[in-house]
């Protein structure tokens, strides 16, 4: 299981329901890397999208509430996550938002997509910094690019102590 995010210099990843910053060659490489696969997130981020379900993806919502999200299948704790996980290859899964459930998720993932953005605005919602847990190493890293006045590369890190789901 992998996932994927973009964060700032804070792990600051949103703000009043919303992404902080916007870059388009982020949101292209977002659907480069999640097309095909399966992605899990939070009712919040789901409700958030432009156009949901995300398209050509299979959509997990997890929710504590009755709700039913259209186009996605609904699971309401960790153990039915589990169940539904055991449908899909562990490499296409792509954990993708919100705060919640990447702080929830992010210990039982292989590999995380980060897009470090140099910045630091203000922001309400933020992920646990995989860079000050020991067990994430840093596999890749793209050059530097800027795209809006925002300086940004794709990093892909490892986790070398993975927790089983
Ligand atoms: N920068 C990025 O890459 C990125 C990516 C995604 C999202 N975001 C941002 O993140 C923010 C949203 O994050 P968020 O943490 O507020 O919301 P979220 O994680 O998208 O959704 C939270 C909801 O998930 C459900 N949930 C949480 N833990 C659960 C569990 N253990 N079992 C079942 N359901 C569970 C609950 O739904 P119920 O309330 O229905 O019970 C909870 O209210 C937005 O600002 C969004 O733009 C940023």
């Amino acid at each position: 299981m992998n996932f994927i995010v973009a964060v700032d210099e804070n792990y600051a990843i949103g703000r009043d329901g919303d992404l902080i910053y916007s870059l388009p060659s982020d949101l292209a490489y977002f659907k480069k890397i999640t097309n095909g696969k399966v992605v899990v997130m939070g009712d919040k981020t789901y409700l958030s999208l432009p156009k949901h379900p995300l398209p050509n993806r299979t959509n997990i919502v997890m929710t504590l509430s009755d709700n039913e999200f259209q186009g996605a299948i609904t699971v309401r704790s960790l153990e039915e996550l589990k169940v539904e996980l055991e449908k899909y290859d562990t490499n296409d899964v792509f954990v993708i938002g919100g705060a919640s459930i990447y702080n929830l998720l992010m210990d039982y993932c292989d590999q995380a997509y980060i897009t470090k953005i140099r910045a630091r605005e203000p922001a309400d919602t933020f992920i646990n910094n995989i860079e000050k847990k020991g067990n994430w190493k840093l596999a890749s890293e793209s050059e530097m690019m800027t795209e809006n006045g925002l300086d940004f590369s794709f990093c892909v890190f490892e986790n070398e102590d993975v927790r089983e789901l």
